[in-house]
């Protein structure tokens, strides 16, 4: 009786705020939950801060096991307000029909879960995506991501990962946009409003989380979860940048990292999530644990046991605590013991409630439960055709010597070779959420639909054994050469041979750090094999890092980069291959000469002592290799070739505003005259780039700026215009303030971070 005077009482109050204001109205929502946490216990104020993964068959029997039953009456004692990884319509109305109808308030539930590069239609993997530099194309495939996962009832996905890494090493570099602060910034905006939409109201969006909140694309050696040293200049300047852009484009949630940064772990950070993110940012959405990252804190060596841990972290801003199981146990404990103040449980639950509402999950908790809906756009065909479209653009052509590519689609012997090119899994990549095991359009299979040349398939080497998932270590062949003799037969009685050669779909990833980062097994070996009998390679690289690609790129005639491309994978690659899409990609990480190189990236500092070869011994560079990557931010061929020339500048000055003043609107123009010199139609990212020459702390050698995406037709050309003004000039100075320095700048425009002409300019008083 008493639990259903609540739930009356909480109707009411949603009708009478959400059906007039239609979750527009601020103060309506502020009131209606202020209203609410004065009716909760204190109990149900850590529950609403405590998430679980899905823990048993909510469509089937009770839970049995002293600890699923355990979880599952905290869930009817209103301790749980959200989840993770609860799957499907049914599943999810069945544990929302519990939170609503059984607890004492009737809070809706959250469910999250890890929609990164697709839900049922998969995408390509997000750095490959990244470079196409296409921020539409970005926006719309975490829209279908978003529309798809909605569509099986979800409201949140822990993306976009917008952690910046320099460090092939690391595993998750896969899940990011790369190396660059400005471009991942777009990114990470596109991507929100992809997944968020106009309003979260709607039905097909889910609320966005900006993740790992901060440094974990810094792990030390590229070991994931390790610790992290840089200095407050790389996190302002590198790190945050993107984490900004995602609040500038209103991201509901934050997820914090397993790293440590100035020695303190992020989850108990008190500067980067109180002071920074809420405070000089204003964000008032939540911040969620990664998982049992609360807990973790004791093998940090910061926290002494759970009850501390746990106030440790509602202090430092960490809102939501996803499977520690330490708020929901220890947070009620810590108020009545005076250890931590209500306030802050009431801070972090009105944050969570205010997400929920925005959602409109007190209006109609199970909004997003339409089995028909989900029916009808999981994995449509117009969905697909997008990931296709995202597929071809996200390829990148890396090498191709005497015009080998694009292949005659006639009267040709291909031979295609390595265990990848049959592979319908690996594609899929890392974070293949729904998608189905062997789900992807394999290379073989896109290469006998576009063309009538005669193809012959002979795997060569098993690069990996048995089935793989997110759990276990991939399987790698290091001996057995069987298939090498019929690869070699074959590779010599044809025209040309395809070698896909790369890493299995789950070697790069969550948990997937490698200290050698040239190709696994014996792939190496089966291609310098191939390679005396037939010079006609083609080098397909599947991976969701960059490789070590340095004997390759000697010895191979073409190399094109196809990532883990997702659901249409090998359409994509074939169209490439066959010149149906002319490669448009651009690097957005540095490929490196060797891991030695590790962490290698375009906007390094220039030392004291810069080293321009490497037969200079007292400068800052190796004996055995040029400083330089093998293949640089930015960079990527096509078919055709674009022309830079009559590089101009209006002004070679520009005044700075005084801090009384609003900023100067002054500007310069850069402009450049691209033209297509090749003979086939093709695209250009024209990439603006900038040095601070002289500041208060030392500047990167470049720094993207701007860049433009043009398609041209052969002998076009056009002038490419960019802007410049103060505000792109400013950077974290030493005054511990984001602002532009008096002094001299250079200006580049090019088609890659290699680009070396430059004009000189000037920011005066
Ligand atoms: C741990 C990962 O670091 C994080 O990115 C992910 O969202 C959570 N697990 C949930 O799966």
């Amino acid at each position: 009786m008493k639990n259903l005077v609540y739930r009356l009482f909480i109707y009411l109050c949603v009708i009478s705020h959400q059906s007039f204001s239609n979750n527009e109205n601020d103060n309506d929502k502020e009131e209606f939950i202020n209203d609410l946490i004065s009716k909760m216990t204190l109990s149900e104020k850590a529950g609403q801060m405590n998430q679980y993964n899905g823990f048993w068959d909510a469509t089937g029997p009770m839970p049995e096991g002293d600890y699923q039953k355990k979880r599952y009456n905290e869930l009817k004692n209103g301790q749980v307000g959200s989840m993770l990884n609860v799957i499907g319509v049914d599943e999810i109305y069945a544990l929302q029909k519990i939170a609503v109808e059984e607890t004492r308030l009737g809070i809706p539930l959250i469910f999250g879960h890890d929609v990164i590069h697709g839900y049922k239609t998969i995408f390509p993997i997000p750095l490959a995506e990244s470079s196409s530099w296409d921020l539409g194309l970005m926006e719309k495939s975490a829209r279908i991501a978003a529309t798809e996962a909605s569509a099986d009832g979800l409201h949140w996905t822990f993306a976009p990962m917008v952690d910046i890494s320099r460090d092939a090493r690391w595993g998750r570099v896969m899940e990011g946009a790369g190396e660059d602060p400005f471009l991942g910034s777009l990114i990470a905006e596109a991507r929100v409003r992809g997944f968020q939409g106009d309003n979260l109201n709607d039905i097909n969006t889910i609320v966005a989380c900006a993740k790992h909140f901060a440094g974990y694309g810094f792990s030390e050696a590229g070991r994931d979860y390790n610790t992290t040293d840089f200095n407050q200049y790389t996190l302002h300047n590198s790190i945050m940048p993107p984490f900004k852009a995602a609040v500038n484009a209103g991201v509901r949630t934050f997820m914090n990292s397993f790293n440590t940064l100035d020695e303190i772990p992020a989850t108990g950070h008190t500067h980067i999530q109180r002071d920074i993110l809420k405070g000089e940012w204003s964000f008032d959405g939540f911040v969620v644990s990664d998982w049992g990252s609360i807990d973790q804190m004791i093998p940090h060596g910061f926290a002494r046991d759970g009850e501390h841990a746990s106030e440790l972290a509602i202090i430092a801003g960490s809102d939501m605590d996803m499977e520690s199981s330490l708020y929901v146990s220890k947070l009620v404990g810590l108020v009545e013991s005076g250890k931590v103040k209500e306030e802050l449980l009431d801070d972090a639950v009105r944050r969570i409630l205010r997400v929920k509402y925005e959602l409109g999950l007190f209006n109609d908790p199970y909004k997003y439960c339409n089995k028909a809906r989900s029916d009808l756009q999981l994995g449509s065909d117009k969905n697909m055709n997008v990931a296709l479209d995202a597929a071809k653009k996200s390829i990148v052509l890396l090498k191709n010597n005497h015009q080998i590519l694009p292949l005659k689609k006639e009267n040709q012997k291909i031979a295609i070779i390595g265990q990848l090119a049959n592979d319908k899994n690996s594609p899929l990549g890392n974070w293949r959420s729904q998608a189905e095991y062997n789900s992807a359009v394999s290379v073989l299979e896109g290469m006998s639909k576009y063309s009538g040349n005669k193809i012959i398939y002979e795997k060569g080497v098993d690069l990996y054994y048995g089935k793989t998932n997110f759990h276990n270590r991939v399987k790698i062949n290091f001996k057995d050469r069987s298939g090498f003799e019929n690869a070699i037969l074959t590779a010599q009685k044809s025209d040309v041979v395809i070698l896909v050669l790369g890493e299995e779909g789950h070697q790069s990833g969550e948990g997937r750090s490698r200290t050698n980062i040239g190709l696994p097994g014996l792939q190496q070996e089966l291609l310098k094999e191939i390679i005396k009998v037939n010079k006609n390679i083609v080098l397909v690289i599947m991976s969701g890092r960059p490789l070590d690609l340095s004997w390759e790129d000697q010895n191979i005639p073409a190399i094109v980069q196809a990532w883990h491309l997702g659901s249409k994978s090998g359409d994509a690659i074939a169209q490439v291959l066959y010149g149906d899409y002319n490669p448009s990609a651009k690097l957005t990480m540095s490929f490196p000469r060797n891991v030695g190189q590790v962490p290698v990236y375009y906007n390094f500092k220039n030392t004291g002592r810069p080293s321009t070869s490497i037969e200079q011994v007292t400068n800052s560079g190796y004996a055995d290799v040029e400083n330089s990557p093998l293949y640089p931010f930015g960079y990527g061929l096509s078919y055709t070739e674009f022309t830079y020339s009559d590089f101009k500048i209006s002004s070679d000055k520009i005044k700075k505003s005084n801090s009384n003043k609003p900023k100067s609107k002054e500007i310069i123009v850069a402009s450049i005259n691209v033209k297509n010199t090749g003979s086939l139609k093709g695209k250009e990212v024209v990439q603006l780039y900038i040095r601070d020459v002289v500041g208060s702390i030392t500047r990167p050698v470049k720094e993207l700026k701007g860049f433009k995406m043009i398609e041209l037709a052969p002998g076009e050309s056009r002038t490419v215009n960019f802007e410049i003004n103060e505000s792109l000039l400013e950077f974290y100075t030493f005054n511990k303030k984001w602002e532009a320095e008096v002094g001299n700048f250079r200006l580049y425009i090019g088609s890659n971070s290699n680009v070396t002409d430059f004009k000189e300019f000037h920011l005066i008083d």
